[in-house]
């Protein structure tokens, strides 16, 4: 083990970290046994070596060189050639394979900071890695190992000397791993010092830059380290960007912060493998293929195939040579030949350029790649199989599902890194299922799920929360939590490390509050390498909850999967419900949260376990209530009615996004595919001011996702203006409210409300044209000019209270000053969107009454603007906890930042649950997050639209059975009929 000594460098002893890189010194010459044997300083060493290249030059082959052993020259020589043949033996060595039983302890433990008491965590449900264990157990661990795994005793204590939790049959499952990630490359908050250093773009270079290290971008103080680890996620793999066919090499890192025997923020101490001799450590090269390699050097798909091919065979070419070298060398024994050969040919042929290229042909760098398309997929496979390179994963593979059998047919069991849910924001993102990891998975392809931490829509603490998606689409329990601990363990190599809560495991152990694959599960406990890494205090105060504490394990549901039809049953069924004045009669419902239905509605509770009936006559609510009080509108609508009988069925209203893109921007990076942004040459002239209602379109994928999460409409805006492809502007328009059901145009009721709100950017959204104090005038301007004019114009209504204004706002300063605005234009209906800042003053929202939709609901610090959010649980309060304290009426949306996208609208619901967890909401108030309050505070005619779910839509694996929809004279008619994912209903 030659782990890292931090003695001051003394003399002429080498400098602490040029410890042999990679295996090999890649400067022979300047090596440290070289000097040892010619006693010479270093100066003196290069002088010589210059004049013997000197003398070389001049002499050669006109002087015949008498080798002895006392010639200097001879003994440098000799010495390369010994070098090179040390380079021959080691140059295909593989990191050393070891079973967790005889590991002898955690490489990356030491006695300062390391664990330093033994610990048994009592009585834990625990996953193993593979499994839910079917008893209950007691975890040790030492050092920052498992010591032992074994059935929960009953003994008082089972430690001689320690701490012992008793977990009360809590969940615990092993570190969640995340195989891609940027953090501590594009450290948080993200500013152009640092957020620049993921992707080498340099002409010079080219799309091939497999010669870089991740790890000389890695800054060990990025906070975002932190975060991650609070959501469970204790080893990430960071690599290089995409912008490269060949990006460079990545790193696993532990995301334990300051964990060296210093406490400084030392890269080399977060590495996975440090303590490990670096030729015995793991190698791992970014490759990409697809849109961005192809947009960032203008090149076509076959172009990137032909430049990598080329490299590929300079690398092998190169390779070549060195076996042959290798081979000549082995069969010289004497001396004389020995110095002969080295200064014939040289030593082992080697270049910069090309050495982790050679190592990924040889086996020892693998390959994990960023591709989406399935053709992609196949040139990829086809140029590394030219090469006899195993493809180790493909990263994101939004369309993997697409082509399980060709992707197995080339025999490289690649795993598929992907995403559960986020996608549509590119072409290549534009064929997704939700069910693709269960697809993947019944293919056998080995499923990851992974965060590609940079931005806060990306951010690597929720990667749990994937794998609970994933489930709900149909991942068995198992395979989902496999999904984020041992398949990327396995996918890295390491998964006689990490992964795993075992014997002989880095004792990497998440303890969670829930059943992880539960909604807003949030760990109670993160050890890595054995070190606890939350604050129970504040776990208690964040969570109400925590470890250390007597309290039982909170109640936690069993988590399900979605129900689904065959297309055949579900098209049989849904023709006859889409019947003109069809009638139902639906049972066995077991929760009503209707807010607008109250007169039919009267004697509903929702306390849950009600056995409710609800009668749909012809378009109209004629009954909901216990079966007996239907009795009389059930027999009034007779044998014509249609009978559901669900088994936990729940009504809710429809529900209600506010949007960044639907209808407006079908995939965010493909301009055709969307509205524009208008040309706005005079922001206070009201004719600049644009009208979604006018662009808008009412089909696309995200609206079937809608469908799926019984959102029934939505609020859009026009699309961000941009100036260099990065949203930008102070004015953005009117916002119009559409339905989703897809049966509908903006001919025949598709548009609910043709004006919703005006809306303006205030803080970095807003400085593509001019700066944020110069919004805040303007606007103020434009409210001062038209107040109580009474013009019909968007500013008039604005300024006389007619019209919302909604002000997409973010930093705490920036909100201060809306509150300001709204002091001194109290007529003004002033509603704040986004609101990472929001927490901080919440009071002066709160009397100022100014109400919130809150895109911040689990916020992270990812840029400069927000780099003062509550990150939440279990290191903060949650944002939504501190409004609802504070009083303030507020909703909440699922937008995403960059690159925008809706495909996370169908988990409406999912989040208003997650948001309603740590605000201390009932479950009818988490519903109207999302419905009622919407409508509330941006003034929208009240959605009378009803979803019938066949189980609890605040939990995961809920499914819409019906949404019937108000039609324009106040009817209803059934709108989406079980509605499945478009990914695999579109062909
Ligand atoms: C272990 O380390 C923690 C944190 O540095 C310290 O508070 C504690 O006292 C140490 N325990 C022992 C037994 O040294
Ligand atoms: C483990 O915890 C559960 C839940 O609190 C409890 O019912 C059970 O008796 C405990 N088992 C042991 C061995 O302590």
């Amino acid at each position: 083990m030659d782990s890292l000594k931090y003695e001051p460098v003394i003399g002429n002893s080498p400098p602490p970290y040029e410890v042999e890189a990679y295996g090999h010194n890649a400067r022979p010459w300047a090596n440290r046994r070289l000097k040892r044997a010619c006693s010479l300083s270093r100066f003196i060493a290069l002088i010589l070596i210059s004049t013997i290249l000197y003398l070389c030059l001049v002499l050669e082959r006109q002087v015949s060189l008498q080798y002895s052993a006392e010639d200097a020259s001879a003994a440098l020589l000799l010495q390369r050639f010994d070098d090179s043949l040390r380079l021959c033996a080691a140059r295909n060595h593989l990191p050393p394979q070891v079973s967790p039983e005889t590991r002898e302890g955690n490489p990356r433990w030491n006695s300062v900071r390391g664990q330093n008491e033994t610990i048994a965590l009592r009585n834990a449900t625990l996953f193993d890695g593979e499994s839910f264990l079917s008893t209950p157990v007691d975890i040790v661990f030492s050092k920052g190992q498992v010591q032992s795994v074994s059935p929960s005793s009953a003994a008082e204590s089972i430690l001689d000397s320690g701490i012992e939790y008793d977990l009360k049959g809590r969940f615990v499952t092993p570190g969640v791993v995340d195989m891609h990630s940027h953090h501590l490359v594009e450290s948080w908050p993200a500013l152009l010092a640092t957020g620049t250093d993921g992707n080498e773009m340099d002409p010079v270079f080219g799309p091939l830059t497999p010669f870089l290290r991740i790890t000389e971008s890695l800054k060990a103080y990025d906070q975002a380290a932190r975060i991650i680890a609070s959501g469970g996620v204790t080893s990430s793999l960071i690599i290089p960007g995409s912008a490269n066919t060949m990006g460079g090499e990545g790193t696993v890192v532990k995301n334990l912060m300051k964990p060296g025997e210093l406490g400084e923020y030392v890269v080399e101490e977060m590495l996975l493998e440090h303590g490990i001799a670096r030729s015995d450590r793991h190698r791992y090269m970014k490759f990409a293929c697809g849109e961005n390699p192809k947009r960032v050097y203008s090149h076509t798909r076959m172009a990137l195939a032909y430049i990598l091919r080329r490299h590929l065979t300079r690398a092998r070419e190169l390779m070549d040579k060195q076996e042959a070298w290798c081979y000549t060398a082995s069969g010289l024994h004497n001396t004389a030949e020995r110095a002969r050969f080295v200064d014939d040919k040289g030593g082992y042929p080697e270049q910069l350029e090309l050495e982790s290229t050679i190592a990924l042909i040889r086996g020892q760098v693998l390959m994990h790649n960023h591709c989406y398309e399935p053709q992609d997929f196949e040139t990829m496979l086809g140029v590394m199989h030219e090469f006899g390179v195993r493809v180790r994963a493909f990263h994101h593979a939004i369309e993997a599902w697409q082509v399980p059998e060709m992707l197995k047919a080339y025999g490289d069991n690649v795993t598929i890194a992907t995403f559960a849910e986020d996608a549509l924001y590119k072409h290549e993102a534009y064929n997704p299922s939700l069910y693709a990891g269960a697809i993947l998975d019944a293919h056998g392809l080995p499923v990851a799920y992974k965060s590609d931490h940079a931005g806060e829509s990306t951010d690597a603490k929720y990667v749990m929360s994937q794998a609970a998606t994933g489930h709900a689409f149909h991942l068995p329990a198992d395979k989902a939590l496999q999904s984020v601990t041992s398949i990327p363990a396995k996918a890295l190599d390491l998964d006689f490390r990490i992964g795993y809560v075992r014997k002989g495991y880095d004792a990497d152990i998440v303890v969670w509050d829930s059943h992880p694959l539960s909604v807003g599960a949030t760990p109670q406990q993160v050890f890595i390498d054995g070190v606890p890494t939350l604050d129970s205090k504040i776990v208690y105060e964040s969570t109400g909850y925590s470890m250390e504490t007597s309290s039982e394990r909170p109640d936690s549901p069993e988590p399900i999967m979605r129900l689904r039809k065959s297309q055949k049953e579900s098209g049989e069924f849904c023709a006859l419900a889409k019947r003109k004045s069809q009638s139902f009669v639906i049972s066995g419902i077991r929760k009503s949260f209707l807010d607008h239905y109250s007169d039919v509605a009267a004697s509903v509770s929702v306390s849950g376990n009600d056995n409710l009936t609800l009668v749909v006559e012809r378009g109209e609510i004629s009954c909901l209530g216990m079966a007996e009080a239907c009795h009389r509108e059930v027999t009034a609508v007779g044998n014509n009615a249609i009978n559901i009988a669900l088994q936990n069925g729940h009504v809710l209203p429809g529900l209600t996004a506010v949007t960044d893109t639907l209808g407006i921007k079908e995939i965010y990076m493909e301009p055709a595919t969307g509205n524009g942004a208008a040309d706005v040459k005079d922001v206070k002239n009201p004719s600049y001011v644009d009208y979604a209602k006018y662009g808008v379109f009412l089909d696309g994928k995200a609206f079937s996702r809608a469908r799926l999460g019984g959102v029934t409409r939505a609020v859009t805006a026009p699309d961000l203006s941009t100036v260099d492809d990065e949203p930008a502007g102070f004015l953005r328009g009117v916002s119009v409210g559409i339905k989703t059901s897809g049966t509908k145009t903006i001919l025949d009721g598709g548009i609910f409300q043709g004006d919703v709100g005006l809306h303006v950017s205030i803080g970095e959204a807003n400085k593509g044209t001019g700066s944020v104090s110069m919004a805040v005038k303007t606007l103020r301007e434009i409210l001062a000019e038209n107040t109580g004019k009474g013009n019909e114009s968007a500013y008039g209504l604005v300024a006389d209270g007619k019209l919302p204004l909604i002000i997409q706002v973010e930093r705490a300063a920036y909100t201060q000053q809306v509150v300001s605005i709204k002091r001194d234009f109290p007529g003004v209906n002033i509603v704040i969107y986004g609101g990472h800042g929001v927490p901080s003053v919440a009071k002066e929202l709160a009397a100022a009454n100014i109400s919130v939709i809150l895109s911040a609901t689990r916020p992270g610090p990812g840029a400069w603007e927000t780099k003062d959010s509550l990150i939440g649980p279990p290191l903060t309060r949650s944002p939504a906890s501190i409004l609802s304290e504070a009083g303030v009426r507020y909703a909440i949306s699922v937008a995403a930042d960059v690159p925008v996208s809706d495909s996370r609208i169908h988990a409406l619901a999912i989040e208003a649950a997650w948001t309603a967890k740590y605000a201390g909401l009932s479950e009818h108030d988490a519903v109207r997050l999302v419905s009622k309050n919407v409508e509330d505070i941006l003034g929208l005619k009240p959605n009378k639209d009803m979803v019938l779910w066949e189980n609890n839509p605040l939990q995961l694996g809920a499914s819409v059975v019906l949404s019937f929809e108000e039609t324009a004279d106040g009817k209803l008619e059934v709108g989406t009929c079980w509605p499945d994912d478009v990914g695999l209903t579109s062909d």
